[in-house]
């Protein structure tokens, strides 16, 4: 495979890490690859906000029906500028920031 574009990753150690970035995987199988400690506790259904990240920088497949039903349900939990690793692709080089401390697991509200 191909890689289109290029991911900074910030690292909740405070450490960054540059990878390519392929147009067909999500960001978690992304993480997976490489390596990357990305929490996924519904293991990527979507359910559970805990692959969530912060992009800084670039551009992401639009959100899906089930990644918008979470966040609207759940709003208080996400910051403007997260997504679910699970569900956004890369469309363009990418900045992103992992949290520092694992994200609640919104199944359990
Ligand atoms: S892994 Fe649970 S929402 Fe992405």
């Amino acid at each position: 495979m191909r890689a289109e574009y290029r991911i900074l990753w910030h690292l909740p150690d405070g450490t960054t890490l540059e990878s390519d970035g392929y147009a067909p995987l999500n960001l978690l199988a992304h993480a997976e690859i490489l390596g990357i400690p990305l929490p996924q506790a519904c293991g990527g259904q979507a359910e559970c906000g805990t692959c969530r990240v912060r992009v800084l920088r670039g551009d992401l497949t639009p959100p899906s029906g089930d990644e918008r039903v979470l966040v609207e349900d759940h709003r208080k939990q996400f910051a403007p500028d997260e997504r679910l690793s699970c569900r956004a692709r890369p469309r363009s080089d990418l900045e992103l920031v992992l949290r520092r401390r694992r994200p609640r697991d919104l199944r359990e509200d």
